[in-house]
């Protein structure tokens, strides 16, 4: 709700996450108010670089569970904006259904429903995932996907590509959340973003990061995750962190002309695109792209995912080139040891 200042609030789910505290960060220095939501906030590992983030300005830290009915009315309560973050991400769960899509649905219900029971928000911006747009059985080269396309999940569940679980919760929290949201008469835009990478204020990282760093780095997990990557998308759609929380801002303040699903994708690549250019720019580090005696690994991407419906509400991407995404992610790397300096 708009304070007799004239600052508006937004509340961030899994504030502490990668990409919500960068979203968080941003918030405050566009001058909102902020409500950031955590597991548990006296977990000091978890949560003291968010608590850094108090002195850019009006940031409280609350307590919620996706797992728990009503735990988000308090967080969302007098808000206009809520970003719906926090969300599990296992993706090599062996029980995706208890430990993925079950709690993801579920908790993606849970705070739409807090947000009805406000009556205050004016928008909410759920970040899903491009996930739920492009794993489908696609023969040949040169699709461009855009929003109408749907993950399928007859075929996902039928032949389980890696991470699956993941791609069937994100489907499903979008068609549920889309549901309830007309049943409730919220307003309700979907970010669907591909690998995002980026220096964000957490000072430990799981997923997109070290995926994007381990042709440098030679983590074995986390280059199979990006192969995995270029094998179900057809290609490695990337996007920065910065744009895609510019982004998600960007779509919680057109609340009156945008609406659905937005895909954030600055442009797709290949591991074989990105190892060039890697080698080209860091000759300091040997670049590692594994076995490929498969010969699986992709020329060109056979699948793009295009953002136009973005660009054409309105929105600029800022970092457009793999020089200019990874320069910060490499920066970010070194700091967090991921990379040696
Ligand atoms: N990173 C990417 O490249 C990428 C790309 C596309 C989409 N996404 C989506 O973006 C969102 C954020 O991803 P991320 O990369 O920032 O991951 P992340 O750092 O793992 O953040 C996930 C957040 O969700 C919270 N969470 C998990 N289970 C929860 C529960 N039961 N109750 C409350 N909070 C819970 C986590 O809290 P704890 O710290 O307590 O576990 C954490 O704060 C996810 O929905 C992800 O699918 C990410």
């Amino acid at each position: 709700m708009l304070t007799a200042d004239g600052v508006k609030t937004a509340c961030v789910t899994g504030g502490n996450g990668y990409i919500a505290s960068a979203l968080v960060k941003l918030l405050l220095e566009k001058g909102y108010a902020v409500k950031a939501t955590v597991r548990n906030p006296d977990d000091t590992e978890k949560n003291s670089h968010l608590k850094e983030l108090q002195a850019l300005g009006p940031l409280e830290i609350l307590r919620a569970d996706l797992d728990q009915e009503g735990s988000f009315d308090e967080a969302v309560a007098g808000c206009d904006y809520a970003f719906l973050v926090a969300a599990p991400v296992n993706l090599t769960s062996e029980n995706p259904e208890k430990d993925q899509i079950e709690p993801s649905v579920g908790g993606t219900l849970n705070v739409m429903r807090s947000c009805a029971k406000a009556g205050t928000v004016r928008r909410v911006v759920l970040t899903s995932a491009a996930s739920s747009v492009c794993i489908r059985p696609l023969e040949g080269d040169g699709h461009v996907l855009d929003e109408e396309s749907w993950s399928d999940l007859e075929w996902v569940t039928a032949e389980k590509p890696p991470s699956w679980g993941y791609v069937v919760s994100k489907v499903l929290s979008e068609k549920e959340a889309l549901r309830l949201a007309q049943e409730h008469g919220i307003s309700l835009v979907i970010a669907c973003p591909v690998l995002t990478v980026g220096a964000s204020p957490v000072p430990k990282v799981y997923t997109s990061v070290p995926a994007s760093l381990s042709m440098l780095s030679g983590d074995e997990a986390a280059l199979g995750m990006l192969k995995g990557i270029e094998k179900t998308f057809g290609g490695v759609p990337i996007v920065d962190l910065d744009d895609l929380c510019r982004a998600e801002v960007f779509l919680a303040e057109t609340e009156t002309t945008a609406s659905g699903r937005y895909i954030c994708s600055s442009f797709t690549t290949t591991i074989v695109e990105i190892a060039r250019f890697l080698a080209r720019k860091y000759p300091q580090y040997s670049v590692n792209v594994g076995n490929d005696s498969s010969g699986e690994l992709l020329e060109k991407p056979r699948v793009c995912l295009s953002s136009a419906k973005l660009v054409e509400e309105g929105f600029e991407f800022r970092y457009k080139t793999l020089d200019e995404i990874y320069q910060d992610v490499v920066e970010y790397g070194k700091a967090l040891g991921i990379l040696p300096y």
